[in-house]
C-alpha cells in the first residue's frame, strides 16, 4: 500500500491505548530492517529521518525507498521528518513524498514557536500531512541539535493545551523528562505530567528520547498517554556494533553484504523489542479495518 499519513495511525493508537514505534533510519538496510520488524509483528510503523540524514541521502531517495517498502508491505507505514526548524527543508520533504513532518521551534519563545508551527500546519493541511511540534525542551543530543541540562525544560500542561488550540498541530511532543541519546543514569520521567497533558489535549502525544528508557518506564509512559515513541540512538548502536563484530572476527572483510546482513538482523530484533514495549503487535489490523 502507499505511504499513509501518521495522523490516523496515531489517533487510532491513542484511542486503543498503545504506542507506535517511530524509528530513525540512515541507510537502506536500516529502513528494510525496521520494515521487516513491522511486517513480522504486524505493527503499524513510522519511519523517520533527521535533517542530517535528509542532507546525507536526499529526501527523494529516502521517500522513494520508503514508498517501495510500503508498497511491498501489508502494514501501514508513514514517513516522518524528525526535528526540523527550516521551513524550506520541510517543504522539500513534503514534495518528495514524506507524509508527516516535525517543526521544532522549541528553542524559541512560546509565541514564536506558535507562529512557526502554525505556518507549517497551514501549508501541510491542504495535502493531508501530519505535523508534530515540541513544547518545553527535550535535553540531550539529536543529530546536530544539542540541548544541555541547563536549557532542557519540561512542558507546562496548560501551555500544551493553549499551544494545540492556537496552532492546530496534529501531534505534540511535550518535554516530560526524557532526553535524546543514552542516559548516564535512569531518566527522570514525570509520569503525572504526561497524564495531565494527555487530559488537557485531544491530539496524540509523542515520547522523544526512546533509547535506554527502562522497559517498565516505557510501559508507564504508554499507559500515561504517549502514542508515538521515537527511537534513534539505540538502533544506531545495535546496527554499528553488529558491523564492528564482523570486522573484529574478520578485519579483511570487504563485501558490504556480508556485514550488512548481521547488522540488519540485529536491528530488526531491537526494533521488534521496542514494538513489543509499545504494545503495537498485531495493531496493523486496527487501521486496515
Ligand atoms: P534517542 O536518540 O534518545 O532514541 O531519541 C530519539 C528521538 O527522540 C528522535 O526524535
Amino acid at each position: 500500500m502507499a505511504l499513509v499519513s501518521s495522523t490516523p495511525l496515531l489517533e487510532t493508537a491513542r484511542q486503543g491505548g498503545y504506542c507506535i514505534g517511530a524509528f530513525n533510519v540512515h541507510t537502506l538496510e536500516m529502513l528494510q530492517a525496521v520494515v521487516e520488524a513491522a511486517e513480522e509483528t504486524q505493527s503499524p510503523l513510522i519511519l523517520q529521518s533527521t535533517v542530517g540524514t535528509v542532507k546525507h541521502l536526499g529526501p527523494d531517495y529516502i521517500a522513494k525507498a520508503a514508498l517501495v517498502a510500503s508498497n511491498r508491505s501489508s502494514v501501514p507505514i508513514a514517513l516522518h521528518l524528525d526535528h526540523c526548524s527550516d521551513f524550506d527543508i520541510i517543504m522539500q520533504c513534503i514534495r518528495a513524498g514524506y507524509t508527516s513532518v516535525m517543526i521544532d521551534a522549541s528553542h524559541e519563545e512560546f509565541d514564536v514557536n506558535v507562529a512557526m508551527t502554525r505556518k507549517v500546519v497551514e501549508a501541510a493541511r491542504a495535502v493531508g500531512i501530519n505535523v508534530e511540534a515540541e513544547l518545553g525542551r527535550v535535553g540531550g543530543v539529536e543529530d546536530d541539535i544539542v540541548v544541555d541540562e541547563q536549557h532542557a525544560n519540561l512542558a507546562d500542561p496548560d501551555e500544551c493545551a493553549e499551544f494545540v488550540r492556537l496552532t492546530g498541530v496534529h501531534t505534540l511532543a511535550p518535554a516530560i523528562g526524557t532526553a535524546h541519546g543514552i542516559y548516564k543514569g535512569d531518566p527522570n520521567i514525570d509520569f503525572d505530567r504526561i497524564e495531565q497533558i494527555a487530559a488537557r489535549v485531544s491530539v496524540p502525544l509523542v515520547l522523544h528520547g526512546g533509547s535506554g528508557i527502562p522497559d517498565e518506564q516505557v510501559r508507564r509512559c504508554v499507559i500515561a498517554g504517549m502514542s508515538k515513541m521515537n527511537v534513534a540512538t539505540e538502533l544506531r548502536i545495535v546496527f554499528s556494533n553488529a558491523i564492528k563484530e564482523v570486522f573484529d572476527k574478520n578485519p579483511d572483510e570487504n563485501d558490504p553484504r556480508k556485514y550488512m546482513v548481521p547488522a540488519k538482523q540485529a536491528l530488526k530484533a531491537a526494533a521488534i523489542e521496542k514494538m513489543r514495549l509499545c504494545g503495537s503487535f498485531g495493531k496493523a489490523r486496527d487501521y486496515l479495518q
